[in-house]
């Protein structure tokens, strides 16, 4: 759910394009968003506010008023996060940069004091128009965001430049330029999630139960505070909903090695939250093995320690945080990995606690600092735990 908790004033203007303004409104509800609609009475002729109301869960507004019933444009535009003109028509982008205010969407509009995104429609010679051109310039030097648009096939039949973006761009666009924050703005991080699948024939394999929510979870706190982000995951029931999150899947600890050794160099923050088999099977049998002896042994060789090997090729400036699960003598060997593997911090997960560690919605940790310093982060959603781990992130640098 990209948009949870987040409250979408939705305005749809007269343009053929107003038709995806119904998946439009769909994609948002099902991401979580609170919408309302305000429309033109031209955009009623392509739409009707019936299909929207329904979609929206809320009535749709379109008349500044009908009988005794005044409806109040300061509050739609006070109530909202954005307010997103999708599509505006080449006849409102005149008006809101004239200031005109002759429906309830331009009133809105002209007393709105949340962001406001515009994603232009139109046929291509309109678009190309100069009257056009200074009216998108005028309202983006207003403070408006203003959406390219796309080229393709037009209402008139010709093909061209002028089409609306598609709901989902509109969607991502929203994430980008609105929802996210900037406290990591232009800063490359690379994270490893889940557990690591080291085969032993075609059927059977080495694994661990980590479920890579906490990792996932760490992963979107830092997109959603504007990081550049690379999720290295090995096998785990977790989607990545935010199709800019570089999310690179692996099976085992010689594919996550080199997935992470492409991205360390240059990634200004290193979290390795994967848990990673430490040992893998000598030899894969091509077929699966037979049952024949009592018992079996099996020969295992070493994994690479993938934070230790970001820890000695740390480059300038690289902030460095690796996990640890411990069963005995936590805090101590915690800090022997951290020194060990030369990084900036540990978390360490409480194993003690019910309910946290491995699989569940709910961690508790520790995060102890090179200096020996520790916070404790008592026991919490997975989400509240990561926006902790991300905030004292954001702190060190
Ligand atoms: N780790 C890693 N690559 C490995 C093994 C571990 O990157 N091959 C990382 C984990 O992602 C975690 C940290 O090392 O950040 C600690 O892993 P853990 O398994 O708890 O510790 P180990 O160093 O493997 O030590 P031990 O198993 O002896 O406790």
């Amino acid at each position: 759910m990209l948009l949870k908790g987040k409250k979408i004033l939705l305005g749809i203007t007269g343009s053929i394009a107003a038709y995806k303004s119904i998946f439009l409104t769909r994609l948002l509800i099902k991401e979580g968003a609170e919408v309302k609609v305000v429309m033109t009475k031209a955009a009623t002729d392509f739409v009707s506010p019936l299909v929207l109301s329904t979609l929206s869960k809320n009535n749709v507004v379109v008349d500044i008023a009908t009988e005794n019933v005044w409806a109040n444009h300061v509050s739609l535009g006070r109530w909202a996060d954005v307010f997103l003109i999708a599509p505006a028509s080449c006849n409102t982008i005149a008006k809101m940069a004239a200031g005109l205010c002759d429906n309830l969407l331009m009133a809105t509009y002209l007393s709105a004091t949340c962001p406001i995104v515009v994603a232009p429609a139109m046929d291509e010679d309109m678009w190309h128009h100069p009257s056009t051109k200074r009216n998108l310039a005028t309202i983006a030097s207003y403070g408006n965001i203003v959406m390219d648009v796309r080229s393709g096939e037009l209402a008139s039949g010709l093909i061209g430049e002028g089409r609306m973006d598609e709901p989902e761009n509109i969607l991502n666009y929203l994430m980008e330029n609105i929802f996210r924050g900037t406290a990591l703005k232009g800063k490359k991080v690379l994270i490893t999630a889940g557990p690591t699948f080291e085969p032993i024939d075609p059927v059977r394999f080495i694994g661990n139960r980590s479920s890579g929510k906490m990792g996932f979870a760490i992963a979107r706190e830092l997109y959603m505070n504007g990081a550049e982000v690379t999720l290295v995951s090995g096998p785990v029931k977790e989607v990545m909903e935010y199709n800019r999150v570089n999310l690179l899947k692996v099976q085992t600890a010689a594919e996550m090695l080199d997935a992470c050794k492409d991205n360390i160099s240059d990634s200004n923050i290193i979290i390795m939250n994967a848990a990673v088999a430490d040992y893998t099977p000598t030899t894969v049998f091509g077929e699966k093995m037979k049952k024949s002896t009592d018992t079996l042994s099996m020969d295992l060789k070493k994994t690479t320690d993938i934070l230790k090997y970001a820890g000695e090729n740390r480059k300038d400036g690289q902030f460095i945080m690796g996990f640890a699960l411990e069963t005995n003598n936590e805090e101590l060997n915690a800090i022997d990995k951290l020194k060990k593997k030369n990084v900036d911090c540990i978390v360490l997960n409480s194993l003690q606690i019910p309910g946290a560690g491995f699989s569940g919605d709910t961690n508790e940790v520790t995060i102890i600092n090179k200096d020996e310093t520790k916070i404790h982060f008592k026991l919490q959603s997975k989400t509240d735990i990561a926006s902790h781990i991300v905030s004292y992130i954001i702190s060190k640098l």
